[in-house]
């Protein structure tokens, strides 16, 4: 993989330069309301940008339909953009019209533009290779040079993560080169003993992960609404939980070889739970209790891990030397279910260890729970993308900049 340094030691002045960026931040109407992602990127625009390359920033936000939508537009990400950089930044109202080809001729050298949601044209995601090609095509014609730099989507065949880079010279940014530095160190030569959180809501999205870090990892700690479906599987009545039926026989076969290979799996042994989900919005106080995780009653669903299991985690993290942590554990955006989450955040927190939280929610969650960033290893900006990393996959984003 060309790195950026080599890049810039070709010479960018005066060059359109494609920056495939994760812009894609939770947004509460027009509110940016974590920009980690933005500021993620921060460095690879501003060495570009100082370097004399006229930077064109592209991303998908969300999940439009291949149409646009204002709800999903990035102006909000592009305004954002200009305020970390301190520099007047262009926003094209389309990805590959009018106005994305005036603003980026526009561009003088050292200048940023954003151009409109990727997603909102049909060509960014689609299975079809020519369709996906066409507009590929369309985004080579903006740009004489792609840098990839957007981490949290390289697990995606889409246009602009793998069609365009075989259409420009092409480097990785300084945030993909960091987040795959980080995640040798969790598949290469792991520090012992190396100890993994996973929570979040479905059994089904971290099959792949936990099948593969059965070979590898020395604990794994469950939490969130996919423990439900583990404390069925060992024969408890979880009440309305959150549960996949359907998982049960993948979990029972992975509790079997956790045995068989002497990994540890932690399950929570208290839980908090509630006959009614929280409100988000309003946050109002919710009516809730603890119960033992193997006697939840029928009626109510469980939303947090409880107190002891808080002291458990804390302890089965205290002396691990590698952590690595996917997913919240109960419903964090709500204050009486967010002390699960807080836990781990803090035994990470605590750990002399080498502790990276894993993308998405997590990563948004430790920021939003108030944790200084800097007091973890490594906060990746990537939820889907380092677990896939993590499963062994190839990610098509990052082989398309290999050669
Ligand atoms: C993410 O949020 O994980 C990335 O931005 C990828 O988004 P996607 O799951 O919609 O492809």
């Amino acid at each position: 993989m060309k790195t950026i340094d080599e890049l810039l030691a070709e010479g960018v002045t005066g060059k359109r330069v494609f920056v495939r960026a994760d812009l894609n931040v939770p947004l509460s109407g027009t509110t940016i309301t974590d920009d980690g992602r933005i500021r993620a990127v921060q460095p690879t625009v501003e060495k570009l940008a100082a370097a004399g390359a006229r930077v064109i920033v592209a991303s998908h936000l969300g999940r439009p339909k291949g149409a646009p939508d204002p709800a999903f537009s990035l102006a909000p990400a592009a305004a954002r953009l200009g305020e970390l950089i301190g520099a007047d930044v262009a926003f094209a109202t389309d990805t590959v019209g009018e106005s994305a080809r005036a603003t980026v001729a526009a561009l003088t050298d050292g200048k940023v533009a954003v151009i409109e949601n990727l997603r909102f044209n049909p060509g960014e995601t689609s299975k079809d290779d020519a369709e996906r090609g066409a507009f590929a095509d369309q985004l080579a014609e903006l740009a004489h040079v792609y840098v990839g730099d957007g981490f949290g989507a390289v697990h995606r065949k889409h246009a602009s993560v793998f069609d365009l880079p075989a259409r420009l010279p092409h480097a990785a940014g300084d945030l993909i080169a960091t987040e795959v530095g980080v995640l040798k160190k969790l598949t290469e030569d792991v520090a012992r003993p190396y100890a993994v959180v996973l929570g979040g809501s479905k059994v089904s999205d971290k099959l792949g992960v936990i099948d593969h870090l059965l070979e590898r990892a020395d604990r794994i700690l469950i939490g969130g609404g996919m423990a439900y479906t583990f404390l069925k599987a060992q024969g408890h009545e979880v009440g309305n939980s959150l549960l996949q039926e359907d998982q049960i026989p993948a979990v029972l076969e992975y509790l079997k070889r956790a045995e068989e290979k002497g990994v540890e799996f932690v399950l929570p042994v208290d839980v908090v739970v509630s006959e009614q989900f929280p409100d988000l919005k309003t946050k109002a106080p919710s009516r809730h209790t603890t119960v033992p995780a193997d006697a939840i009653p029928a009626g109510v669903m469980g939303l947090d891990n409880g107190p002891e299991t808080n002291k458990l985690y804390a302890s089965k993290l205290a002396d691990a030397v590698t952590v690595f942590w996917n997913g919240p554990m109960g419903v964090f955006e709500h204050p009486d279910y967010a002390e699960g989450t807080r836990a781990v955040a803090q035994a990470l927190v605590d750990s002399e260890g080498f502790s990276v939280v894993g993308g998405g929610d997590s990563a948004a969650a430790v920021r939003i729970l108030g944790f200084d960033e800097n007091a973890f290893g490594h906060i990746s900006t990537g939820g889907g993308a380092s677990l896939e990393y993590l499963e062994g996959k190839t990610l098509p984003g990052l082989a398309a900049l290999e050669d």
